[in-house]
């Protein structure tokens, strides 16, 4: 709960407007909400319209850098050429790959090419082949604030299985995008996502999920993709998350390499897709910021 601000003090969120012409009516939501059992989201995770538009300047960073690499990505080149691209796409721009020194991870970007689930390390030995489906996610910061959102990219001759993996998952996100209005649940559009995935005999990652994005790389809710209507966090008007759910052709098991602590591979070998979006909940419905 709350700690209640008087009516005629200054709202929490520092637009400089009363309480009660502000967040008031908000946090009365939000309090019934909690006393029906809900999870809701704590004031540090509501941006403000300054904030907002601090983080969309962000987004276009990151939005041009996948750009570059949608225009440039080809059979032939390594893993290392991208993150190289990446890295300087995003210093041009005047942005900071976010992943850079990210507790530890050595680089840019993360690359991940058919089996790897995600976090895959660019590396000047892995060559990208015709018929591969590479994930590349690519996050900013730009002046303190963060974007984040990834696409895949078939290259040349791709299976047509691994094809339509790639498909189905870009319109999971889609299907799950569609359940975001304010004062739902992040479960509801969690079982949006999953229910696609399995409609078409793929599964969903478990142990990996989106998140709160905007004043930090990763903010708080954990986002999953394995969950049902009417459960999880409220989604609230200022709330900023990433819809990236992890979808495999095979089993939804994942390891994580032991070698370099990062790398995140399916069980059974079987392909993975993943897309990502950057979603802010407005007072009608949503607006992808980053994709
Ligand atoms: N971009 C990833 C995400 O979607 C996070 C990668 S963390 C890194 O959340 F350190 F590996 F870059
Ligand atoms: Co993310």
């Amino acid at each position: 709960m709350f700690k209640k601000l008087g009516r005629n003090d200054e709202c929490w969120c520092g637009s400089g407007i009363k309480y009660k012409k502000c967040h008031e009516v908000f946090d009365d939501k939000l309090a019934k909400l909690e006393r029906e059992g809900h999870i809701i989201p704590s004031h540090d995770i509501i941006k403000t319209p300054k904030q907002i538009e601090k983080i969309k300047e962000s987004c276009k960073i990151n939005i041009a850098v996948l750009d570059y690499i949608a225009e440039n990505i080809k059979a032939g080149m390594t893993t290392e050429e991208i993150d190289r691209m990446v890295y300087e796409k995003t210093t041009e721009m005047g942005g900071i790959p976010a992943p850079l020194d990210y507790e530890g991870y050595p680089k840019s970007v993360c690359v991940s090419i058919n089996d790897i689930v995600c976090h895959g390390i660019p590396s000047e030995e892995e060559v990208i082949q015709d018929g591969d489906i590479v994930n590349v996610d690519c996050s900013t910061i730009y002046n303190g604030y963060f974007s984040d959102s990834s696409r895949m990219f078939c290259i040349g001759n791709v299976d047509p299985e691994m094809k339509k993996l790639v498909d189905v998952t870009k319109e999971c996100v889609e299907k799950g995008l569609e359940q975001v209005k304010p004062w739902g649940f992040l479960g509801d559009m969690g079982q949006a996502v999953n229910d696609h995935a399995k409609a078409n005999g793929f599964s969903v990652v478990r142990e990996i999920g989106g998140h709160g994005v905007g004043l930090e790389f990763h903010e708080e809710p954990f986002v999953s993709y394995v969950t049902r209507k009417g459960t999880e966090m409220v989604m609230a008007p200022g709330m900023i998350f990433t819809i990236e759910p992890m979808i495999n052709m095979g089993k939804a098991d994942v390891y994580v390499d032991d070698e370099d602590d990062w790398t995140v591979f399916t069980a059974d070998g079987s392909p993975s897709a993943q897309w990502e979006i950057m979603v802010l909940v407005t007072e009608d419905g949503y607006e992808v910021l980053c994709y």
